[in-house]
């Protein structure tokens, strides 16, 4: 059953798992069945008995097997909506953007208003401030006059920057100077001014994976190449790994998503983050946070991000308020530290400056409150969403179907039965009135071919159970 490779570069443990989670998913180990005695699998891969241990053990923390006490390790059984397991278990090389053209067409689904919107990651809907934004909004104007027709300054206006800076002391305790946040047109305008500050063409940029396709897009557009770090889906990106493809690439930036990411909805331990720091510390490396999801964990609480952990390491905090006020206003911010000369030079070239009077009313809405109450009543609409959403998948899909278990956000990570392309159910599925993500644009090289992601961030009625049964039977019908 075994054959471990010790000149490959992967870790002996890391082999033993991929080779029994292999026997796991072609059927030779069923649930039920015990994994061969510590000792007997030493003998047979030749490897020492901890290193046994260590994979069993991993694997246990993974749920696929469960440990017996006098008895050995064991498959476990599938619990309703096993959860989808880290797929990659090496760096991948880096690699040029593979799947632009579905991208388009994803792109082209989300923006389609007949479709029923699973693919597309707009939170702030299922709970809309609609009515709250635009009496503030005419407030604004009333009271701006002409002012809000202008220019905003390249760095924003100030009532935001500081309602922005305000916002990071009360909810972590964090202190930022209202100068060194630049405000930018959205999250996606944020992560290219931190990305343009601390990288150029050619440069290798470590993402997670699967990683939020925008991000790769990105990397793409500027001449770069994204590298893959195996991401944990209940802890975030793996260090050990993050270390190995430091050693092996000259990576000059990391883009992670440590408080919230797309598409997993998985938060890094707040040890890791601080392990993380120290490692990019250590290699000279630049983080990028995207933290556009920050304020919308299920339990309300913000974890810190790793520029705000005391460190000498070049790190850049991106937020947006798209995916939790309004993502048409195209507000986001980059907490910029050291680069905020270099961010508001490019921001003045790029784009001169972002909208005032969305800003000036953003403003009123944080300065009021209603911000923070608005985030806390629309937290639990999510919880709900992603419990029924799972529940429903659980019902629906195929058995050997897995999820992410976000803990905030909107989307759910899908892992489906190997045989069922994520490409042809997502052409059946805009034929049938549905957008969903289909998996290959999640990773640079498509490798994600039978997952999908779909999302919980709209009001929920008929329509959005309908959808999710109707996609469960084509899983079925494309599974066979
Ligand atoms: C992880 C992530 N980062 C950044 C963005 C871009 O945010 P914005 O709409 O504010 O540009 C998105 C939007 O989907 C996202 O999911």
């Amino acid at each position: 059953m075994l054959n471990v490779d010790k000149q490959c570069g992967t870790f002996l443990y890391r082999q033993v798992i991929d080779l029994i989670t292999e026997n796991m998913d072609t059927g030779t180990l069923l649930p039920g069945d015990r994994l061969p005695s510590l000792r007997k699998m030493s003998r047979s891969a030749g490897v020492s008995v901890p290193t046994v241990r260590q994979a069993y053990v991993e694997l246990e923390r993974r749920r696929r097997v469960e440990s017996r006490p006098q008895s050995g390790f064991y498959v476990r059984h599938r619990a309703t909506n096993d959860i989808v397991r880290p797929t990659r278990t090496t760096a991948a090389n880096p690699a040029p953007l593979r799947c632009r053209p579905l991208m388009e067409r994803v792109y082209d689904g989300v923006n389609n208003p007949d479709l029923v919107p699973l693919g597309i990651a707009n939170p702030s809907m299922a709970k809309p401030a609609a009515k709250t934004l635009h009496r503030m909004m005419k407030r604004v104007m009333a009271r701006a006059e002409e002012r809000s027709l202008g220019y905003a300054s390249t760095l924003g206006e100030p009532a935001l920057r500081r309602q922005i800076a305000y916002h990071y002391l009360d909810t972590i305790g964090a202190q930022v100077e209202p100068d060194e946040i630049c405000i930018t047109n959205g999250g996606q305008e944020a992560l290219l001014l931190a990305l343009t500050a601390v990288a150029s063409t050619g440069d290798v940029i470590a993402v997670e994976t699967p990683t939020y396709h925008g991000m790769l897009e990105l990397i793409d557009s500027l001449d770069m190449l994204a590298v893959e770090v195996e991401t944990c889906p209940e802890e975030g990106v793996t260090l050990s790994e993050l270390e190995r493809t430091l050693q092996k690439y000259p990576v000059k930036a990391c883009m992670f998503s440590t408080t919230l990411g797309n598409p997993l909805g998985v938060t890094m331990p707040d040890q890791d983050r601080e392990r993380l720091v120290r490692l990019l510390e250590q290699y000279d490396v630049a983080l990028i946070e995207d933290d556009v999801y920050g304020d919308l964990r299920f339990d309300g609480q913000r974890p810190v991000p790793a520029q705000f952990l005391g460190s000498k390491a070049r790190i850049v905090t991106c937020g947006s308020f798209s995916k939790t006020a309004a993502s048409g206003y195209r507000i986001g911010w980059v907490v910029a530290g050291q680069t905020i000369d270099e961010v508001a030079r490019l921001k003045r070239a790029f784009s001169c400056s972002s909208g005032l009077l969305q800003q000036l009313t953003l403003a009123e809405f944080l300065a009021s409150g209603d911000y923070s109450r608005h985030v806390k009543a629309l937290t639990p609409v999510l919880q709900r969403n992603s419990e029924r959403m799972r529940a429903l998948v659980a019902e629906h899909f195929p058995a050997e179907t897995r999820t992410s278990r976000p803990v905030g956000g909107s989307v759910l990570w899908v892992e489906l039965p190997r045989k069922v392309d994520a490409e042809q159910l997502f052409d059946d599925a805009i034929a049938a009135g549905i957008s969903i993500a289909p998996g290959h644009i999640f990773s640079p090289c498509a490798c994600y071919t039978n997952f999908i992601r779909l999302s919980f961030g709209h009001p929920w009625n008929e329509k959005t159970e309908d959808a999710i049964e109707w996609l469960g039977q084509q899983v079925t019908r494309l599974a066979v």
